[in-house]
């Protein structure tokens, strides 16, 4: 059993509305968790004032520079002691996950159950720079929390001025659009980088991002300092079963308004079937008895638009 709750107006209005609040979560913690009491009591403080009271600061586990996020608090009474004494100390570990962030249930209890005893009980399952977020923990704890979880066979991400551990998106895995092993390419980049993200030398923070095709799902160009995106090399695959029911499905007028007109490069065209081009550069595919399309693989800038739309009766090539 855990101390009382703080009055918390402002975020109780939080917990309002049709979706999941994370100030109920953080409630649920505070039953067993002074931690979280206290965090809740600042964060109320801060809703109130408008203002935030986390200042950084040093804060690592012995032999690495980097991976934890120091935070303390900044809300003092007028003896200068903390207002709220238990998440006075409330660092971050970043801890990185799995490749293509798979776990089985059991890792995620036994991670649950060390940040428990060691933490606020409070996991970001993911945090944007790709790591598993173990928030809320006090200096002396974070060593001790990284010691379990290093025995459980799991290493610190990046944090500072370091390669971070970085992001792909779910791709091979599950996504019938994926260009490369999206997983395997992140994970041979960040073996490769580990050092500069365990000791950072550089003069800022470095990111990877890996999208499996240009659809880009981890907006790795607006995020990323290297963006790593798939492509394809040879021509578009087409399968006329799938094409053939996209088009009874859809109709004329969306294949014209919604494909044909929005090919950036007009690379993709409607054809009578009899006049469909032949040539080493051309997909084609019927939709109809009468009716196919083309794709001049030379001109495709490979947009991805049409693939969306008629996904399954186009994809992208073999050789990516
Ligand atoms: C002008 C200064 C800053 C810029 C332009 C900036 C930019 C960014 C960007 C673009 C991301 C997302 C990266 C991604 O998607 O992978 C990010 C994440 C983050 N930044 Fe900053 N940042 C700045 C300053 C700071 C400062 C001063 C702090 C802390 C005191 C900070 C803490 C963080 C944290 C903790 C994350 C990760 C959030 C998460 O994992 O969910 N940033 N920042
Ligand atoms: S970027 Fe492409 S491969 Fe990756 S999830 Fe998005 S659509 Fe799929
Ligand atoms: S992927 Fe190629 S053919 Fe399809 S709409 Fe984009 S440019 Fe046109």
């Amino acid at each position: 059993m855990a101390k009382k709750l703080h009055d918390t107006p402002n975020l109780d209005e939080l917990e309002k509305g049709p979706w999941p609040s994370f100030v109920t979560g953080i409630k649920r913690l505070a039953k067993n968790n002074d931690m979280a009491v206290d965090l809740l009591g600042q964060l109320e403080t801060s809703y109130r004032t408008k203002k935030g009271y986390w200042k950084g600061g040093t804060v690592g586990v012995f032999g690495y520079g980097g991976g934890v996020i120091p935070r303390f608090t900044e809300l003092k009474d007028e003896n200068g002691e903390p207002v709220f004494k238990d998440a006075a100390e409330f660092h971050t570990l970043r801890i990185q996950p799995p490749a293509g962030m798979h776990y089985t249930t059991d890792i995620l209890r036994k991670m649950c159950d060390v940040w428990e005893k060691h933490g606020s009980g409070l996991i970001a399952f993911h945090g944007q720079s790709g790591d598993i977020m173990f928030q809320g923990a006090t200096t002396e704890n974070v060593q001790k929390a990284f010691d379990e979880l290093n025995e459980m066979g799991f290493d610190l991400g990046g944090a500072g001025p370091a390669v971070r551990t970085s992001m792909s998106c779910v791709g091979a895995a599950r996504c019938e659009q994926s260009c490369f092993d999206e997983a395997k390419a992140h994970r041979e980049v960040v073996n490769t980088f580990l050092d500069d993200m365990h000791r950072p030398s550089l003069p800022y923070k470095f990111k990877f991002k890996f999208s499996g095709c240009p659809n880009d799902c981890m907006n790795s160009i607006q995020r990323a300092d290297m963006a790593v995106i798939g492509t394809w090399r040879d021509n578009m695959r087409t399968d006329e079963a799938l094409a053939r029911k996209w088009f009874a499905g859809h109709g004329m007028d969306e294949l014209v308004n919604d494909v044909v007109a929005r090919c950036p490069t007009k690379a993709f065209q409607l054809k009578q079937i009899k006049d469909v081009k032949k040539g080493e550069h051309i997909s084609s595919v019927a939709v109809s008895d009468t009716h196919a399309v083309e794709i001049d693989n030379k001109d495709c800038v490979r947009c991805m638009h049409c693939i969306n739309v008629m996904t399954g009766a186009l994809a992208t090539a073999s050789t990516s």
